[in-house]
């Protein structure tokens, strides 16, 4: 991945000083701006219509490399989350595992926003076809809770973190809140453990970075400046991850010539031993509804840690490479399990937002 430091300004540019050039190339610009206010708006279903209330913020969830991979449609009194498979990453997710974990995501947040707005909900995998989540609305007098409030709030926050330690009372309500059926919260805090987490997590990182497949898609789906960013409205806007922004077709040149295992391995350390702990989400079962579950888990830790000032990112690296899963099972003590998904959680500030498209293009 492009890094800051790494960036070399050309000598060509001689007519222009280093830092006006740099202010020029890391600009979000207007448009970029005002999709992030569309984006991360709260909404009332009076002035949306329901509908489109619930769909806006279960669009805000949390989802693999950004491309928004769901379709929603509504059938009576049940909200259906299909999969959208042009947005599958075949190279990263070969068996659609992080598809359909972003559509539990997608329907957790959904079902915090029904209750918001007074409905009780059910949520259901359907296997038919594809599978889709289907969430049911009913009557009732649920209420507005503070996960619902933190769904605008949230981010991945893929920085170094300040080392900080996350205290037993938060510990506590992020367990509580990712308390589900079928799905297991394994909080690590222990260094020692961390450390040999990031080992194993290295290895699996090598493999990733090394592989063209993974790597042709990832720069597919990187978006290398506001103004790309905002003309899209999906993929992994590269000021969210600490990069520099730069015209999409330098940022493509930089991108070949920069990801490389040393330096994403060397970032990859100091973020995760900069961090407080690991959590890993580990589903009962190996199949499509488990790993929706894993999303909904996932969603509603990240939305407990938002609301207590805690950031946090995925170290899915460990889950994604199959060569390295039955060692990290083994390191966690569920050996014949498969772990979901894993992120690291601790403090830092803010990073700037990821962006969604508009409710129109994912109703169907
Ligand atoms: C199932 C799943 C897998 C993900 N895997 C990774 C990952 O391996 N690395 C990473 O940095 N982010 C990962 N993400 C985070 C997404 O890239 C992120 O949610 C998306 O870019 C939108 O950004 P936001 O969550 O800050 O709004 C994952 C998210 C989900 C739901």
């Amino acid at each position: 991945m492009v890094t800051r430091r790494n960036v070399v300004i050309g000598t060509g540019a001689a007519a222009v000083t280093a830092g006006a050039a740099y202010h020029m190339l890391t600009r979000a610009g207007p448009a970029y701006r005002d999709a992030v206010l569309e984006t991360w708006s709260a909404i009332s279903p009076s002035q949306a219509g329901e509908f489109n209330y619930l769909v806006h913020y279960a669009t805000l969830a949390a989802n693999s490399h950004n491309t928004q991979p769901w379709l929603f449609s509504q059938a009576g009194e049940t909200v259906i989350i299909r999969p959208d498979m042009k947005r599958a990453t075949p190279a990263a997710d070969p068996d659609n595992h992080h598809l359909y974990a972003s559509l539990g995501c997608a329907a957790e947040n959904l079902s915090l926003a029904a209750m918001a707005a007074g409905r009780s909900t059910s949520v259901a995998f359907n296997p038919d076809g594809n599978g889709s989540v289907e969430v049911n609305l009913a009557a009732g007098n649920t209420g507005r809770d503070e996960l619902f409030d933190a769904i605008v709030e949230r981010q991945c926050t893929r920085s170094e973190y300040d080392g900080r330690q996350v205290g037993q009372d938060d510990i506590r309500q992020l367990e509580k809140a990712a308390g589900m059926q079928g799905c297991r919260l394994i909080i690590i805090p222990d260094r020692d453990r961390i450390e040999q987490l990031l080992a194993l997590a290295i290895t699996a990182n090598t493999v990733q970075v090394n592989d063209a497949k993974f790597a042709e898609e990832l720069k597919h789906w990187l978006r290398f400046n506001g103004s790309q960013a905002a003309e899209t409205r999906d993929g992994l806007y590269s000021a969210c991850t600490g990069n520099p922004s730069l015209p999409p077709f330098l940022g493509r040149i930089m991108f070949d010539l920069l990801f490389s295992a040393d330096s994403e391995n060397d970032k990859l350390a100091k973020q995760v031993r900069s961090s407080s702990g690991l959590a890993v989400f580990v589903t009962e079962k190996d199949d499509k509804a488990h790993w929706v579950q894993s999303g909904r888990c996932y969603q509603r830790f990240a939305l407990q840690a938002t609301a207590l000032g805690i950031r946090h990112a995925f170290v899915n690296q460990l889950v994604d490479v199959p060569a390295v899963r039955a060692e990290f099972a083994q390191l966690l003590g569920i050996a014949g399990k498969r772990a979901d998904l894993v992120v690291r959680y601790g403090y830092a500030p803010a990073m700037p937002r990821s962006l969604r498209r508009p409710v129109d293009e994912v109703i169907v």
